[in-house]
């Protein structure tokens, strides 16, 4: 390993015993690094001319050694730069194509060459180990510092980068990507995601062809209204549930982000991922150091359903806030009452959330402002002191009234926002986001509020710390941001080209001053539906809000798809009154992840009421398994009409199957068995169908004994048709 710290202008000296070392002694001078999980490696090699290039990705072999083999293998075209499997591609010299960094020195030259110097590896844990590697130019004195965490039981990779120089002034980043990853097979077969309010995580999967597909977020905040920042690529073929190579990837980023994959003129698969650059050149000072956010990859060779276990493993071990802790069921007044409600109204809710049998009440938005009071989405935002005609004895005397019934108390906020009828708005104009010379431009009639401002940070942690310390027993957050950000202006920032960074690290600073005073306090992460579900937040809240379409039908879809980056246990699913199937359907939906209810309780009727009330109680006995338990997708209903979905615990002696008929043509049904998956074949299983509707007996025989063995082999049948259109079944082994 080459160990020298570098002064530029001394760097050419110092090359030239390097090269001469290759020269003489070969293979010396180059350098692998195999970064390794339990199942993949992604090896870097640095070449005699110290270009750093990734060699291999994919399944591990046994002998390390031979990872040197690899490039040999391949006969493709000539690679006229040398930089195209580039670990993280350069911009200004040899490059032609996407770079993944691109800057202006101090000089003015816009080039840049990026070396091998040095690399480490530090073993963390027993699990996690990260690696570090630092390229250096030649040149200038210029350093980009790759980093390499590994979480080696879950086949998870997090990258991200630390640039740095020390020139005589200022730097322009360009561009200042997480990772560049290189990939090569025979096609690539993109999974993308795409939406809107009410319609979160809509697939599609097509065939990358040559040239750059783009997937980004322009929007600032509530960034991933129309696309998150998560995908699927396999590998040779589409990968299918159980079988195929896939790689998930994913950036861990509230804010705009920007991913490019790139199919090059090699046919090789070039992966780009990071802030987004558009609008954000960045001045660099000297010494000082631009740490990018963390991307994310899981790569699979068994199927998405691997992928998707992995990564919840890993998240919630690692990175959602509590992730093997417990949650709270909960009922939501926001579609029962919505802004209409006084404190005899949630008086009658809190008992009702007694009777339900749910562990928390949670009042959602139209609970504050006077001057302007919200009384609908015009006005008030902004302004967080008790509405004194909806709510005279404030929110302590809810709070109060909640304990009385035995149940928690939460609250609903939205604090980076305001609306422009606002006292807020009326004494802090300089704290609002938007362009002095441009006339206002809203969303949802409200407009952002400026968090790269070190004001307004202090406001917006105010607003929770206040709620605290006027409540301390206050349960539970849901924090809610509906609006994108137009006219991107901030009226004190310095630089307006930082804007959209430091809007998004401003936000992160509030949220770390909250978890240090507040470790541990379940918040629900919400966009107008789910608009900002991404891992970098999802360290501060304990679940997000997938969509405010609760439909059930729809949410299958949505829970299916979300499913596969994020645990069930991160998934609020709330029982509401959208849609047209009944409450047991409905409920069973919810069941699948957190559940929750945003209904009139009052309006059901004896047996419906019964229905939630043995629902809940058998959710409360079974929700370690959805939470913690491993998830197989059974039955997709994109392609069979009919879905299907076991979460099994850890012995596999336990776990629940979720069954839904998604389509209503004439004769639809399960027709033939559905195969588990996960099962031990030697052990004995009884399966027995629970949730069942007052008064109506399950079709399934509940002492039948099958084999693991069998189930996995010829399946079970759910008996599902348009008279059983929802069926829970528990599925135990025989001991
Ligand atoms: C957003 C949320 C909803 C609800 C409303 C309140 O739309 O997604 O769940 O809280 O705001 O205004």
């Amino acid at each position: 390993m080459l160990k020298i710290t570098l002064k530029p202008k001394l760097f050419s000296f110092y090359l030239v015993p390097v090269l001469f070392t290759f020269f003489v002694t070969g293979l010396q001078a180059q350098t692998i690094i195999a970064i390794e999980t339990r199942s993949n490696a992604l090896v870097l090699k640095s070449e005699a001319n110290k270009d750093l290039g990734t060699i291999y990705f994919g399944k591990k072999l046994t002998d390390k050694t031979e990872y040197e083999q690899v490039p040999g293998t391949y006969k493709q075209t000539e690679d006229y730069t040398r930089v195209l499997n580039a670990a993280y591609t350069a911009s200004g010299s040899r490059n032609l194509v996407e770079p993944a960094i691109s800057v202006t020195h101090a000089d003015g030259n816009n080039s840049l060459d990026l070396k091998y110097l040095s690399h480490q590896r530090t073993q963390v844990n027993e699990n996690i180990a990260l690696w570090s590697i630092v390229l250096q130019d030649p040149v200038y004195d210029f350093q980009v510092t790759l980093y390499y965490k590994v979480f080696y039981k879950e086949d998870v990779i997090e990258q991200w980068a630390s640039i740095k120089h020390n020139e005589k002034g200022n730097v322009i980043l360009h561009k200042y990507a997480s990772a560049n990853l290189h990939i090569k097979g025979s096609g690539y077969f993109l999974n993308q995601y795409h939406g809107d309010w009410a319609k979160e995580m809509q697939p599609e999967e097509s065939k990358l062809t040559h040239g750059i597909k783009t997937l980004d977020s322009k929007l600032g905040t509530r960034a991933n209204l129309f696309q998150p920042p998560v995908f699927m690529v396999s590998i040779d073929k589409p990968a299918t549930e159980n079988e195929g190579q896939v790689l998930f990837g994913l950036l861990e980023y509230s804010g705009n982000f920007r991913t490019d994959l790139e199919v090059d003129y090699q046919d090789n698969l070039r992966i780009i991922s990071g802030i987004n650059n558009y609008a954000s050149p960045y001045t660099l000072k000297p010494n000082e150091a631009f740490v990018t956010p963390v991307f994310l990859t899981t790569l699979s060779a068994e199927g998405k359903g691997a992928a998707s276990r992995n990564l919840h493993n890993w998240a919630r071990k690692y990175k959602l806030l509590d992730g093997e802790g417990n949650r709270l069921t909960l009922l939501n007044n926001w579609e029962a009452t919505y802004f209409d409600f006084n404190e005899q109204k949630l008086a009658d809710l809190l008992k009702d959330t007694k009777k339900l049998g749910v562990d928390l009440f949670l009042l959602d938005d139209g609970w504050f402002a006077n001057k302007y009071p919200r009384n609908g989405d015009v006005a008030g935002l902004g302004d967080w002191e008790e509405n004194k005609e909806k709510l005279p004895n404030g929110i302590s005397s809810l709070v109060k009234e909640a304990k009385n019934n035995q149940v928690k108390f939460g609250i609903w906020i939205e604090p980076e926002m305001v609306n422009p009828k606002s006292q807020l708005y009326e004494q802090h104009p300089d704290w609002i986001i938007k362009q002095p010379k441009r006339a206002e431009h809203y969303f949802r009639n409200q407009l952002v509020l400026d968090l790269t401002n070190p004001k307004v940070q202090d406001f917006v942690y105010g607003v929770v710390d206040g709620l605290f310390t006027k409540n301390p027993e206050l349960a539970y957050i849901k924090w809610d941001c509906n609006a994108v950000i137009y006219n991107a202006h901030s009226a004190t920032l310095k630089n307006q080209s930082h804007f959209y960074i430091e809007y998004v690290r401003g936000l992160y600073k509030v949220l770390e001053r909250i978890r240090a005073k507040y470790p541990k306090v379940p918040m629900m992460l919400c966009s107008g539906g789910g608009g900002r579900v991404d891992y970098a937040a999802l360290q501060y809240f304990t679940e997000f809000w997938p969509s405010d379409n609760t439909d059930p039908l729809e949410r299958i879809f949505m829970q299916w798809e979300y499913s596969y980056f994020y645990p069930a246990i991160a998934s609020s699913n709330h029982v509401t009154d959208w849609g047209k199937q009944p409450i047991k359907f409905r409920t069973d939906v919810a069941m699948m992840g957190k559940l929750g209810f945003d209904i009139v309780v009052s309006h059901l009727n004896e047996k419906d009421l019964q229905y939630c009330k043995d629902a809940i109680k058998n959710y409360d006995a079974l929700k370690s398994i959805i939470w913690q338990g491993d998830q197989y997708r059974l039955a997709n209903p994109r392609e069979t009409g009919i879905a299907s979905m076991l979460y099994l615990n850890e012995g596999k002696s336990e776990g629940v199957i979720f069954n839904y008929l998604a389509n209503n043509r004439y004769g639809a049904g399960s027709s033939a068995p559905i195969l588990l998956k996960g099962l031990d074949p030697v052990k004995k299983y009884r399966i027995r169908e629970i949730n069942l509707y007052p008064e109506t007996k399950s079709t399934i025989p509940a002492d039948q004994v099958y084999s693991g063995d069998f189930l996995m082999k010829v399946g079970f049948n759910p008996e599902l048709n348009l008279t059983r259109t929802s069926v829970i079944l528990k599925i135990e082994e025989l001991k």
